[in-house]
């Protein structure tokens, strides 16, 4: 059977040896004579799989203990709630860095549980860049700052880690998580839907510091408290049991490539040749600013949206799929996550040179 390369921002190419070890396993995991999607979540089989996910996660992104790591539902948008819910409960203020779609979901979610603001905006050029904020721009006495660290639409990342001092920054990682070393101290919370990087859809992962729990405001839903998910190690409730089991073998396919060292190599080595080409010709046109270039998300447009259509339809009859860009943006995107194959980059830069040369513009 043939696999096509899947550019997909989300739900996205997951790595084909982890696929096919989970196909291996599907009817009767490592002789137990069942489907890990069949196990009581509190057996002692799966109980192994969970402390194994959380144990691996740490040692891949190097987690520091103070830090709690909880394996959740409800997709990184229910973390727009769970974020304020959680956390505005000192002053009852929030700063938001606003780059993008998601953040300002994140943003407007927030505004009604307290005194929210957007402390800065990249919306005055349709988010093509990231805003530069430095530390005295946050209010001295607020409860966190939120960043979405990568913009998934727009193809867009935060060159730097913004300094907010003591204030927690919490950071939305959904499409950059695992792509690349991080320093998870600089950050008070950071959570991620598991969509792009690292499992199929269902599960949201929440790095917190354990000094920022138990500061839930009253009327927050017991489901969205990380101190009870913390405190009964994501098992208040069932947990996304086999999306935990997927992404366990995704962070053990990273281990054994080299870590995330490596993984940032092979990602930059991508995302070289996809700019590379983008910046040597001007018949595409990458519209964000060089300096906040998406590693795991490139956007392009032809300037002309019946050559876009047409692009992403000859695409996908090759076996590029999924290269059309967000309804709210138009032009191409290409999601190029971890899973992404250096030769599915090689194949789309082939195809458009290709494409250039047999649809000259008028
Ligand atoms: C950066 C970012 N944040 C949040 C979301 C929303 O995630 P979910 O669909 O898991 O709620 C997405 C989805 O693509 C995303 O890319």
């Amino acid at each position: 059977m043939k696999r096509i390369y899947n550019f997909s921002a989300g739900p996205s190419m997951l790595p084909e040896a982890v696929l096919q070890k989970a196909a291996d396993e599907l009817l009767n995991y490592q002789g137990y004579g069942l489907s890990v999607m069949e196990m009581s979540h509190r057996s002692p089989v799966y109980e192994r799989i969970i402390t194994d996910a959380e144990r691996l996660l740490r040692e891949v992104m190097q987690i520091p203990d103070n830090y709690k790591v909880l394996f959740l539902q409800g997709g990184a948008s229910t973390q727009f709630s769970a974020v304020p819910l959680n956390l505005l409960s000192g002053s009852g203020k929030a700063d938001y860095i606003l780059s993008g779609q998601f953040s300002t979901k994140a943003y407007q979610e927030a505004q009604k549980y307290g005194d929210v603001v957007a402390v800065a905006s990249s919306k005055d050029e349709n988010f093509s860049y990231v805003p530069q904020v430095e530390r005295d721009a946050f209010r001295k006495d607020a409860d966190y700052v939120h960043i979405c660290l990568n913009n998934t639409i727009y193809g867009t990342k935060y060159p730097y880690i913004p300094d907010t001092g003591d204030i927690p920054l919490v950071a939305d990682l959904s499409s950059c998580i695992l792509s690349e070393p991080i320093d998870v101290r600089k950050f008070g919370l950071i959570y991620a839907g598991a969509q792009k990087n690292m499992a199929p859809a269902g599960l949201t992962v929440v790095i917190v510091r354990e000094d920022l729990l138990g500061k839930a405001r009253k009327e927050t839903p017991t489901m969205l408290d990380y101190k009870v998910m913390a405190e009964n190690g994501s098992m208040y409730n069932t947990p996304p049991c086999y999306c935990i089991y997927i992404a366990k073998m995704v962070y053990e396919w990273i281990l054994e490539l080299g870590g995330l060292e490596v993984m940032r190599d092979r990602n930059v080595k991508k995302a070289e040749l996809l700019y590379g080409y983008l910046d040597s010709q001007d018949y595409y046109v990458a519209p964000v600013r060089k300096d906040c270039r998406s590693m795991m998300n490139v956007t392009f447009v032809t300037g002309d949206a019946e050559l876009d259509k047409q692009f992403a339809s000859e695409a996908s009859a090759q076996g590029l799929q999924n290269l059309k860009g967000h309804r709210s943006v138009g032009g191409m995107r290409a999601s190029i996550y971890n899973a992404m194959p250096y030769a599915g980059v090689e194949k789309l830069v082939a195809f458009m040179k290709t494409f250039a040369e047999n649809n000259p513009k008028k």
